[in-house]
């Protein structure tokens, strides 16, 4: 008995193993401050609560839904494209998923044929490779350059007779990096010119701390470049809904509608009531919102520089976005005298009881993630730990 190829091939997800062995120590009793999760720390917003369980008291949410979402949602996205990007799309163009990585899974599996290409830009998120291959198709990893963000001529080495799509991720997970305008615009007509199709994620596009806000969306890059982007998004990191499970996939018809095709027979529709919830944060009261990045924006302000001043830890860009800082720490393993980052992050959850992710699980082992999806005062004494980590 063996089982098949694909599943053979497949790595589980670093991120959800760090934060299961953080939760081991926590449950032993160890005290330990856990930077290595990539969800907001705070509730969903009441009113969001609110008008979901008016959805489900009212009988709204009993049903399957259309493959695609209710037409409410769909719109709803479509409306939230116009009044934030100012970009039109129909209803039509919108696909509700389980989460933002279902729709990136099954757009994988409706894009690739056995042996088509991807180009991943590196850093990456853990995901994108995993799931390529699970399409049949191969990840081209495209090393980073020092500002950790892909241009045009490093796409132009790497990319292959065989490949079909590009994925961009902007404001970036792991680095919390956003590409300009310009700079997107410069790799969109690059893909555009090799007729590729760009896998646009933009999760983390609301939750900018410098810049506009939010970031610019491939859909705003003109008629070809649009022509040739599917943008994935959704409702988990921007209102704290990750557990909600909602995402969404837009771009042309002809892979939209071949996306619904697929979905029917995976997940059939999203869940009811998490879209009837999706729907309410869409359409509510973005207070909330505001309110949830400018406590991101404290945090980064302050840890940034706390960060910066522990010895090995090298961080040449202040993020802009998301909620994560991803520092080179090849000094810290050189001056600790261990072998490998991995090490590092094992020691420093040892024995400062700190919970990092490995950058080797986003492509690049120099380097790791913290998230600050954690309260203030956790964030100062972890940055504490870590100090004295590398000072002892
Ligand atoms: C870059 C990126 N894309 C997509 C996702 C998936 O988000 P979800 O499935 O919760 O919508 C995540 C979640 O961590 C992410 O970091």
């Amino acid at each position: 008995m063996q089982l098949a190829n694909r599943a053979q091939a497949v790595q589980p997800s670093a991120t959800l193993k760090t934060g299961q062995r953080a939760q081991e120590l926590r449950d032993a009793g160890v005290d330990v401050i856990n930077l290595s999760v990539g969800q907001p720390d705070f509730p969903t917003p009441q009113a969001i609560k609110d008008a979901t369980i008016t959805a489900i008291q009212a009988n709204q949410v009993d049903g399957y839904t259309a493959t695609a979402g209710v037409l409410p949602l769909r719109q709803a996205v479509a409306d939230h494209l116009l009044a934030t990007q100012h970009v039109t799309v129909t209803a039509d163009q919108v696909v509700i998923t389980t989460g933002a990585k279902m729709a990136l899974y099954a757009l994988f599996q409706v894009l690739l044929n056995p042996g088509d290409d991807v180009l991943l830009p590196a850093p990456y998120w853990v995901s994108y490779s995993e799931q390529v291959k699970l399409a049949g198709g191969h990840p081209i990893e495209v090393a980073p350059t020092a500002s950790l963000k892909v241009t045009p001529a490093q796409l132009e080495a790497a990319v292959t007779p065989a490949t079909k799509a590009i994925v961009l991720n902007s404001p970036q997970n792991p680095s919390g990096l956003v590409y300009t305008k310009a700079e997107l615009q410069a790799i969109g007509d690059w893909a555009v010119a090799h007729d590729l199709i760009i896998v646009a994620d933009e999760i983390y596009g609301d939750l900018i701390y410098a810049g506009p806000n939010p970031s610019p969306s491939m859909l705003t890059l003109g008629a070809d470049v649009a022509a040739h982007t599917v943008l994935v998004n959704g409702v988990s990191k921007t209102y704290a809904m990750t557990g909600w499970r909602i995402g969404y996939a837009v771009g042309p018809t002809w892979i939209i509608d071949a996306l619904k095709t697929v979905l029917s027979h995976m997940t059939g529709n999203a869940a009811a009531v998490s879209q009837a919830a999706a729907l309410a944060a869409l359409t509510g009261d973005q207070t909330p919102v505001a309110r949830m990045r400018a406590a991101f924006q404290e945090r980064l302000d302050t840890i940034y520089p706390l960060l910066t001043a522990i010895p090995g830890f090298k961080l040449d860009h202040k993020p802009q976005g998301a909620f994560y800082l991803f520092p080179d720490v090849s000094e810290a393993v050189q001056l600790k005298g261990l072998a490998s980052t991995d090490a590092l992050v094992a020691a420093i959850l040892d024995q400062a009881h700190v919970a990092l992710v490995t950058g080797k699980a986003f492509g690049l082992p120099s380097h790791v993630r913290l998230s600050y999806a954690t309260d203030l005062q956790s964030l100062e004494t972890a940055m504490a730990r870590l100090k004295d980590f590398m000072t002892n």
